[in-house]
């Protein structure tokens, strides 16, 4: 079984827990690609009515939209339900994400989650945060130099990510740096020192936010919770 069709093994069963008059929260990237379709397909066939949702990029917005769902911007009304997928997926049900470069958005939206879904392939599932993916950390333009020392002296190596030959660019004009720390680094207890560091942004960890998770293997779909 290819890793597409665990995605949308695990995204579907997500997308069953959205019900008429939902306010919904929607991710990023190729997994929540398949949540947003498949909400979609029930918002345009009528299976689902009064929906509206807030995207966390333009990417998701602009499909979202393409598929038929009210698209509204944030504002401090809590979701009913975010979906949304991750780069690596802890036991406590803690995350990094924002490989696909929208960390900050994913997080002002599925921190007013009352229920925050990670869909994910098996491949995501990690005993330590930090084992295969580099953290992403969205840091200002202005200044990334200095921000990027700051980040080496609590013991990050890495780089900026990169869009050909130039910094690859956020929806909020920032860019992305791709933290690597020694082995054995506590990345959940790093996370106050790094989000505190002068010219970051916030960073890909998401600690405590996830709810409940549909990590799809080829035996089967596993629901895993906080
Ligand atoms: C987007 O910024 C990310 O947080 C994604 O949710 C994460 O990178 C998972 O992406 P895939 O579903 O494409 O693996």
């Amino acid at each position: 079984m290819d890793l597409e069709a665990l995605k949308k093994d695990a995204a579907l069963r997500a997308v069953t827990f959205i019900r008429s008059g939902m306010r919904v929260g929607l991710g990023t990237g190729s997994t929540a690609k398949y949540a947003i379709e498949e909400l979609g397909r029930k918002v345009t066939s009528g299976e689902l009515t009064g929906i509206t949702a807030v995207a966390t990029s333009e990417a998701s917005d602009a499909l979202a939209r393409a598929v038929g769902i009210t698209v509204e911007d944030l504002d401090p009304r809590p979701f009913d339900v975010a979906i949304d997928g991750a780069d690596e997926i802890d036991p406590q049900l803690n995350l990094i994400k924002g490989l696909g470069g929208a960390l900050l958005r994913e997080k002002l939206v599925e921190i007013q989650a009352r229920e925050f879904i990670v869909i994910a392939d098996h491949t995501k599932i990690v005993t330590a945060l930090g084992e295969k993916a580099p953290l992403p950390i969205e840091v200002a333009q202005f200044g990334v130099v200095s921000t990027t020392e700051r980040l080496r002296a609590l013991g990050a190596t890495g780089e900026l990510r990169m869009n050909g030959d130039r910094p690859f660019v956020t929806d909020n004009g920032n860019f992305i740096f791709h933290a690597r720390f020694p082995a054995g680094h506590d990345l959940t207890a790093a996370e106050r020192s790094l989000k505190g560091t002068l010219g970051v942004v916030d960073t890909g960890l998401f600690i405590g936010m996830a709810t409940r998770a549909f990590v799809a293997a080829p035996e089967g779909v596993r629901e895993l919770h906080r």
